[in-house]
């Protein structure tokens, strides 16, 4: 049974839509339809009641209302039970008085996890790893990050990445290595001598013609 549950699994991919779903949260039932308009954060943490993972859940909270400015939703998910999210949340409250905002799956038969690639049997075969899957307003699956259980996830760099390809979206550019909101950003390499040609008339920031820099 455990075997079969893992089969049916595999990873998504970038560009693809994103794999549907219906699931009991802290917030009562939701569907990936129901964030249509919005960009999405789904992420899966190991299990409630875990230390590095509170700390995650923290940290989520607090980039909370900059992900709002943003257009963007968060879903946790675990493969724990509602009541046991819950206890949780309200632990956390009660402990270091901050609410969690966002609601929380719990995907106890890994329906979700199963259909996100959450579950790496070689690093937990009873607990999600800890995934962020990036989704867009039209319901397109545009980034994934994939971290062990050991390690907590960096709140700033999905802040950056998520501006990052707000960014590309808008202004139909790249963007470079650790880039931050104000940098220059990459023209998109061209697709023709002419084009190369025309380039470098510009006015661009050009190491040759295939690295063009300029700013927004
Ligand atoms: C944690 O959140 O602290 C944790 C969860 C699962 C395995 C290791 C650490």
């Amino acid at each position: 049974m455990e075997e079969d549950i893992e089969s049916k699994g595999g990873l998504p991919l970038i560009g693809d839509p994103a794999p549907e779903f219906e699931a009991v949260t802290t917030f009562g039932t939701l569907r990936l339809e129901d964030y249509r308009g919005s960009w999405l954060i789904l992420f899966s943490h190991p299990a409630d009641f875990t230390p590095v993972c509170t700390t995650e859940f923290i940290a989520f909270t607090e980039i909370y209302e900059e992900l709002k400015k943003r257009n963007a939703e968060l879903l946790g998910l675990s493969v724990d039970s509602v009541s046991s999210h819950i206890a949780w949340v309200r632990n956390i409250e009660e402990k270091l008085g901050i609410k969690i905002p966002f609601p929380i799956i719990a995907d106890l038969n890994r329906e979700v996890a199963s259909k996100y690639g959450m579950i790496h049997p070689g690093e937990s075969r009873t607990e999600t790893v800890r995934c962020v899957f990036i989704i867009d307003p039209e319901g397109i699956l545009r980034a994934m990050l994939y971290y062990p259980l050991t390690n907590g996830r960096n709140m700033d760099e999905i802040l950056r990445l998520l501006d990052a390809m707000q960014t590309s979206d808008e202004h139909k550019v790249a963007t470079p290595a650790n880039w931050r909101p104000g940098d220059k950003v990459v023209v998109p390499p061209p697709n023709t001598q002419e084009m190369a040609e025309e380039r470098m008339k510009e006015g661009y920031e050009c190491v040759d013609w295939y690295l063009c820099k300029k700013d927004l």
